[in-house]
């Protein structure tokens, strides 16, 4: 093939990437009981250092932003040292690495954190109003109403995830993508489903976007504009229902991430396809009218539609998700053309 995508892109003046494909994030759950990242995981990543640039699975902040088992951290000095292995490798295959910073809100469960005993065992998100459903690999249990987060709460969050950040880079990360997308707590904020606060961080555009901004902001302060990218979901579809009054709240927080000048925007989705009436068609259409700097499009691509779409201008980069699960070659087999291995859920039980 070829196009563009396997051009190098300038993302600023301090990162460019070999080429316009980007490896989406994927949890995966395979992290030692320290949430240490492990040696399967330094060569799983270390396979797929071919991508123009790995984005990290998830990697929780702190304690008690963990809603899956086994999920990495970046908050213990045995974790940072964990990810150094990683991100050592993946430079040595000459490859880039962001990590993606999470914390969930409302979808954590104290099964995974309370065992600590630390200080701070509830559930935390903007209002007390649980998710529906049981939590995924552990069905018996159900989610908790959580606490209302208080403004110290938010000083401390926005701490963590500067924190978090700054690790990342000593850990030898090109940069951070704070997760904001999907459902968790940084997109709780920006959903009226989710929100429901009457302070100064909820009710209106402004307000709901006030701690992803402060997040954002600390995070820049911390590591630079340059390293510092942020994943979004303004269509609902996971963890969350849609509010026709939630592209408002978009619009605002859009206009305010392009003047931060991020190493690049993310979209968070599983399927571009969909259309979502109250943003008037796709969340990267939508995304691509609404913010002027680097868009990274995701959800169903494959190597042709996503090259197709980028000499239409629909996006900057692509990030491909099940299909590098299923090939960590996906780079190499795109430029010679060879046939992909398809993708199943069976896979997800080992790191190959
Ligand atoms: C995901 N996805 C995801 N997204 C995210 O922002 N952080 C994450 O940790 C994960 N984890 C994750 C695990 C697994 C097993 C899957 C399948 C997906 C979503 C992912 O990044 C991507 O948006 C979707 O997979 C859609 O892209 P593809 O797979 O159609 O290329």
């Amino acid at each position: 093939m070829n196009s563009k995508l396997l051009q190098p892109y300038n993302l600023n003046s301090l990162i460019t990437l070999n080429n316009r494909i980007l490896m989406a994030p994927l949890t995966r759950c395979m992290a030692d009981d320290d949430l240490v990242p492990t040696q399967a995981m330094v060569e799983y990543y270390g396979r797929r250092a071919e991508a123009g640039l790995i984005i990290s699975e998830a990697i929780i902040i702190r304690p008690d932003g963990q809603g899956y088992p086994n999920t990495p951290g970046l908050f213990s000095s045995a974790q940072i040292e964990g990810w150094k292995k990683v991100t050592t490798k993946v430079k040595q295959q000459g490859g880039k690495i962001f990590a993606q910073l999470w914390h969930t809100g409302r979808v954590a469960h104290p099964f995974y954190f309370q065992k600590n005993n630390n200080d701070c065992a509830d559930v935390m998100a903007p209002s007390a109003i649980a998710v529906e459903g049981t939590v995924p690999r552990m069905r018996e249990l159900t989610y908790q109403v959580p606490k209302e987060i208080t403004e110290e709460d938010i000083t401390q969050l926005v701490n963590d995830y500067a924190q978090a950040a700054k690790n990342a880079i000593e850990a030898g990360f090109d940069g951070v993508e704070i997760h904001g997308a999907n459902g968790y707590l940084i997109d709780q904020f920006l959903h009226y489903d989710s929100n429901r606060r009457i302070d100064r961080y909820g009710e209106t555009p402004e307000n709901m976007s006030r701690f992803p901004l402060q997040v954002v902001d600390a995070i820049i302060a911390a590591i630079g504009h340059e390293r510092t990218a942020i994943r979004v979901s303004p269509g609902a579809y996971f963890n969350m229902a849609a509010d026709v009054k939630d592209r408002q709240v978009f619009d605002y927080f859009l206009s305010q991430l392009t003047t931060r000048d991020l190493a690049y925007l993310h979209e968070g989705m599983f399927d571009d396809s969909m259309t979502f009436d109250y943003l008037g068609g796709t969340v990267s259409a939508y995304l691509r009218a609404n913010y002027s700097n680097t868009l990274v499009a995701a959800g169903g691509y494959t190597a042709e539609s996503a090259s197709n779409a980028i000499d239409e201008n629909k996006f900057d980069l692509v990030a491909i998700g099940r299909a590098f699960i299923a090939n960590p070659d996906y780079v190499s087999k795109v430029k010679q053309n060879d046939e992909l291995v398809e993708y199943s859920e069976e896979m997800l039980t080992s790191l190959i």
